[in-house]
C-alpha cells in the first residue's frame, strides 16, 4: 500500500504565491516510489498550482467538495469540476469545517459519495476534541464520524478512501498526539471499516495535527500510520520535503 504524504494549505496561497510553492515542491521532490504526495489548495488556486507541479509526480487534492452535480448552490463546487480541474484527491470532513461550518456526519457521508461516483479519492478527516478525549468519549466519537461517513458504500468504494485521523486539539497547536495514541487510533479506525466491510483490503489512515520535520520520523516510524496530513508545515517547500523524506525512509 502507498504512503500518502498531503499538505493542506487551508486559506493560504492564492494563484501566484500556490503556483510558486508548487513549482519548489516539484523541483524538490522527485518520483518516491511508494509514497504518494498530495497539495490541496485553495479553490482559487487550483489551476495555477496545476501548472505549477507539471512534470512532477505530486498530486492535486481540494479541501471541500458539494455534493450536488450542479445548480443554484452560490459558493459551492461540484466533484466533476474539481476532477476537471485536474483534482485527484479531495479532503472532506476537516475538523475545521465541521466546527466553523456547520458540516455535519450527513453531509461529510454525501460528500464521500459524490467524490467517490465522479472518481476522486476522499480523504475523510475524524477526531476528538480536547473535551471528548479527557471525557473518555474519543471510542465513540470515531465510532460515529467514520460509521456515518461510510454509509451506503460499497466494499469497492473502500478501496478508494481514506482516513485521516486528525485529534482536534493538535491541529495547529503545535501539540501533535504521541505516536502510541496515534497509533491506537488509527488501529482502532481500520478495525472498524473492517467490522463494516468485512471483505474490504485494509485501509489508510493518516495521521494529522501538528506533523513538522521534527516530529515526522516518529510517525513514519510507525507501519500503521499510513502517511500525513500536514498543516503549517506544508507552507514551506523545506518543511514539508522533509516530512515526505521522512515517510519514504521509514516506509
Ligand atoms: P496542522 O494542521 O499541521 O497545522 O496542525 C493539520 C490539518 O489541519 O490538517
Amino acid at each position: 500500500m502507498n504512503r500518502i504524504v498531503a499538505g493542506n494549505w487551508k486559506m493560504h496561497l492564492g494563484p501566484q504565491a500556490g503556483y510558486d510553492l508548487a513549482v519548489a515542491l516539484a523541483n524538490r521532490i522527485p518520483d518516491l516510489q511508494g509514497i504518494e504526495v498530495v497539495v490541496a489548495p485553495p479553490f482559487i488556486s487550483l489551476a495555477a498550482v496545476r501548472q505549477g507541479l507539471q512534470g512532477s509526480h505530486i498530486k492535486l487534492a481540494a479541501q471541500n467538495v458539494f455534493w450536488e452535480k450542479q445548480g443554484a448552490f452560490t459558493g459551492e463546487v461540484s466533484a466533476a469540476m474539481l476532477r476537471e480541474a485536474g483534482c485527484q484527491y479531495v479532503i472532506i470532513g476537516h475538523s475545521e469545517r465541521r466546527q466553523l461550518f456547520g458540516e455535519t456526519d450527513v453531509g461529510v457521508n454525501r460528500k464521500v459519495c459524490a467524490a467517490l461516483n465522479n472518481g476522486l479519492v476522499p480523504i475523510v478527516c475524524v477526531g476528538e476534541t480536547l473535551a471528548e478525549r479527557d471525557g473518555g468519549e474519543t471510542a465513540a466519537v470515531l465510532e460515529r464520524q467514520v460509521t456515518r461517513a461510510l454509509l451506503a458504500l460499497t466494499t469497492d468504494d473502500i478501496k478508494r478512501l481514506v482516513f485521516a485521523y486528525e485529534p482536534v486539539w493538535a491541529i495547529g497547536t503545535g501539540r501533535a498526539a504521541n505516536v502510541q495514541m496515534a497509533v491506537e487510533v488509527a488501529v482502532a479506525i481500520r478495525d472498524l471499516v473492517k467490522g463494516l466491510f468485512p471483505d474490504s483490503d485494509s485501509i489508510p489512515v493518516l495521521y494529522g495535527g501538528s506533523v513538522n520535520p521534527e516530529n515526522a520520523a516518529q510517525f513514519a516510524s510507525r507501519p500503521e500510520i499510513s502517511g500525513a496530513l500536514v498543516g503549517g508545515a506544508s507552507l514551506q517547500a523545506d518543511a514539508f520535503t522533509e516530512i515526505v523524506r521522512a515517510f519514504y525512509k521509514e516506509r
